[in-house]
């Protein structure tokens, strides 16, 4: 049977979503948003680039989530997105709101889905989303780390001027500003970065990955990313679809690991069909484990205020 992934919120990033599904010919879509129109158009003219570019899925716009039923996988990219100025925590109250009716009616319609967060402020909107679904927790997974650790390999390859595809990266903890690229765990074809570039140099590598975000809004000045944001949940549809069980930085719902208790935060999992198959606990360094706990206090923070609104 052909595969179906539902994406709510049919603007940048779940349009691009939409389109790299199509590209790939992973499965079905079905793109849903409040703005009437949109999500026809766009699945429409989506649709239509499938004889030029070679692909034969299905993709279907919609109002409401009836035409959603029975998908694999649910990519909740509804919401506002930043505005210069504006940290992703600033959206926190008016996304909660979106992410709640958004996920209550998904799971309706596809209650044996697994559901990929992408709304920010991430890790508080994939606590929404397991607390509204009441889905296990390896079917709440959220898109972070591979957009950071993107971002990482990317300016690392940049001042290298090596081949991307030769340098691996690791971010874990909250998509914020506190976020952790682990430099200890970076290299370049196995190389370590510390033996490749002086500190001063990681240290404002590290510095632009933090803000890589930012960057963006700043240069947009109406919106945020979307390119790297859509590849990277693609990369994570594509490892569930085919059950490949790459390892990938998510946000995961965390229950002890990393002495971290009941919240979602950014770690390697292993993705394959079931969604999360396994959490990797890697040995961190006390300072490592340190910015990782800041990390997570800070998603704690707005977790506690969306605690209180979900009662
Ligand atoms: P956008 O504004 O282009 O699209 C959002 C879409 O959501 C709009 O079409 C809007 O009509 C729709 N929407 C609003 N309320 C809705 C509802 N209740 N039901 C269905 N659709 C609804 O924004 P963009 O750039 O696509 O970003 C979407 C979200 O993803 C933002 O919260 C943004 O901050 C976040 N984001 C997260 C990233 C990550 O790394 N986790 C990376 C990039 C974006
Ligand atoms: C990003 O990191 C806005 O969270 C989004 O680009």
């Amino acid at each position: 049977m052909r595969k179906k992934v539902t994406v709510i919120g049919a603007g940048n990033v779940g349009a691009n979503c939409a389109l790299r599904i199509a590209d790939k010919e992973l499965a079905d879509v079905v793109l849903v948003d409040v703005v009437e129109g949109v999500p026809q158009g766009k699945s429409l003219d989506l649709l239509q680039s499938g004889p030029v570019q070679g692909y034969d899925v299905m993709l279907t716009g919609a109002n409401d989530y009836e035409p959603t039923a029975n998908s694999d996988i649910v990519v909740i990219t509804a919401g506002f997105p930043r505005k210069p100025g504006m940290s992703r925590d600033d959206l926190l109250l008016a996304n909660y709101e979106v992410v709640r009716a958004a996920t209550e009616q998904a799971v309706k319609y596809s209650p044996n889905s697994i559901l990929i967060v992408v709304t920010n402020p991430l890790d508080a909107m994939c606590q929404t989303a397991h607390m509204v679904s009441k889905f296990s927790k390896n079917r709440v997974i959220g898109m972070a780390g591979v957009l950071d650790s993107a971002r990482f390999r990317t300016f690392i390859a940049q001042e290298l001027k090596v081949a991307v595809e030769n340098v691996t990266a690791v971010v874990m903890g909250g998509h914020g500003d506190t976020m952790v690229p682990l430099v200890r765990l970076s290299s370049v074809s196995g190389i370590p970065l510390s033996e490749l570039m002086d500190q001063a140099t990681i240290d404002r590598i590290v510095d632009r990955t933090r803000n890589g975000g930012a960057e963006i809004v700043k240069y947009l000045k109406t919106g945020s990313a979307y390119y790297a944001p859509s590849a990277a949940t693609v990369e994570m549809v594509e490892s569930i679809l085919k059950d490949k069980k790459k390892v990938l930085p998510c946000a995961a719902y965390l229950e002890g690991e990393y002495g971290i208790n009941g919240l979602f935060v950014g770690v390697p999992v292993k993705l394959g069909a079931r969604g999360i198959e396994q959490i990797y606990q890697v040995k961190l360094a006390a300072e490592e484990q340190a910015m990782l706990q800041k990390s997570a206090n800070a998603v704690k923070e707005l977790v506690d205020v969306i605690r209180q609104k979900h009662g």
